[in-house]
């Protein structure tokens, strides 16, 4: 089939490859110029395991291309929308600029007859004012959300948990067109709910608002366990092995940040009030501020290992990118404690395998460096920021003969506890004695 992807970021790129890879012929189109050049290389502009081999498998196999020009998705059959939706600044709503431009800039190229599938996140009822502009168009509005983890987004796009199609009231044919681009999934059984289209807009950021609940969950537990003695990790454990609660997404630490999390869970906030049923989402207020309350925690707990005072201190930050396996520091709570304690005045050295640059956009002032064991040279106490797999694996012996003192700080629960103190760490988390 002839595919369209509007918009080339995370999602749009993983999209289109995703759908070359099926056998479609796709041709992805982004305004950006040095992000098509990038991708037509086969080097996406940001760091995704498994997305530079099948950008070059895919392009050259004939089936992906990339382009500038907005008519280029004229003749294709189905278009899918994959632009961003931000936070805009000083509120909580989504930005809808990126959506609007790219419905405005396809509508010429549309003929009778094609499908227009949105997947970017967006405020319930903006597919039901789009679907009026593209039917006038004589083409159809189809919503089909996206689910997609960083680091897994290949993987999550050809082999997703489900398929959601929104369709619009007796449009009979927008599911089977979208049957029809999945189809090798959906011959492995992955389930398909067919649905309206507010229904699903709502899916995806209901998904993500129970997943940022989950999250503060048990980041809130960990501050009561942090007054009681109690530890999160075994009640992290404990509580899971109840197959209604389940032991994913039940980490505690440094909680959620990333582009997608902590923006759909304040959008959805601001669309509510809209909407008069602010009431409904109250909750997630709450879920927003305990996540944000543990990076200050974060902060406190360096402070009270160095003394009352990190100035002039020497402070390793392990991590930086928002989880690991992604060099994305959007939102990062690991690129904010680094900042914070910066500000007040700790000499911190900050390392990441992917991160750095990212983050040197973001905040210039910090010093980076490549080798972690260059950031632990010398190091007062050592901040573990990201669950980086090298990072887990550290061995506390060696480690302990770079550092100048022995702190660890363990802001992701995700080092061994007993194998640092054993040797000799003064070990530190959040939510644990
Ligand atoms: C998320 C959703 O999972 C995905 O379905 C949606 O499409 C986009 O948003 P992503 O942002 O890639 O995906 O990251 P995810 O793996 O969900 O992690 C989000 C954040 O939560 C990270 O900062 C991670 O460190 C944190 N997290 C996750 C925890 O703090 N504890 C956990 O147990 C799990």
């Amino acid at each position: 089939m002839r595919i369209s992807v509007i918009g080339c970021g995370y999602l749009g790129a993983v999209h289109a490859a995703s759908m070359a890879k099926l056998g479609h012929e796709v041709v992805g189109i982004d305004v950006d110029e040095t992000k098509i050049e990038l991708l037509a290389a086969g080097r996406p502009p940001f760091f995704e395991p498994g997305l530079p081999e099948l950008l070059t498998e895919a392009g050259a196999t004939g089936r992906l291309r990339f382009s500038t020009d907005a008519g280029e998705a004229a003749g294709a059959k189905v278009h899918f929308i994959a632009v961003g939706t931000p936070q805009k600044p000083g509120s909580y709503a989504a930005d809808l600029t990126y959506v609007d431009a790219a419905v405005d800039g396809l509508l010429p190229h549309l003929r009778p007859g094609d499908l227009v599938v949105g997947k970017s996140t967006v405020p319930v009822g903006t597919a039901a004012r789009l679907a009026e502009r593209i039917e006038a168009a004589g083409a159809r509005l189809a919503w089909n959300p996206e689910f997609l983890r960083e680091g897994f987004a290949i993987m999550d796009t050809l082999t997703p948990d489900r398929f959601v199609y929104g369709v619009t009231d007796g449009d009979e044919t927008a599911a089977p067109l979208l049957d029809e681009v999945y189809a090798e999934a959906l011959s492995a059984g992955t389930p398909r709910i067919v649905t309206d289209l507010a229904t699903a807009e709502l899916v995806k950021v209901a998904a993500n608002a129970f997943l940022a609940t989950k999250i503060s969950f048990i980041n809130a537990m960990a501050e009561v366990a942090e007054v009681t003695g109690a530890d999160v990790t075994q009640l992290a454990d404990a509580i899971g092995h109840d197959a209604r609660i389940g032991r994913r997404f039940l980490n505690s630490g440094l909680g959620f940040g990333g582009g997608c999390l902590p923006k759909d869970i304040r959008g959805f906030m601001a669309r509510a009030e809209e909407l008069g049923v602010d009431q409904a989402l109250k909750f997630l207020s709450d879920v927003d501020s305990i996540n944000l309350r543990r990076r200050a925690r974060m902060v406190d707990l360096a402070v009270e290992v160095l003394d009352g005072n990190v100035e002039g201190k020497r402070i390793a930050v392990l991590g930086l990118a928002f989880k690991p396996d992604s060099d994305d520091v959007r939102e990062s709570p690991a690129l904010d404690v680094a900042a914070r304690l910066s500000e007040l005045g700790a000499d911190v050295v900050a390392t990441d395998p992917e991160a750095i640059e990212t983050s040197r956009k973001k905040h210039p002032e910090l010093v980076y460096v490549q080798d972690t064991e260059e950031a632990l040279r010398g190091a007062d106490a050592v901040v573990v920021l990201t669950e980086w797999k090298q990072y887990r694996q550290l061995d506390p012996s060696h480690v302990k003969t770079l550092v100048s003192g022995a702190h660890v700080l363990d802001g992701r629960n995700c080092l061994d506890r007993e194998a640092w103190r054993a040797a000799g760490w003064h070990y530190r988390a959040l939510g644990r004695p």
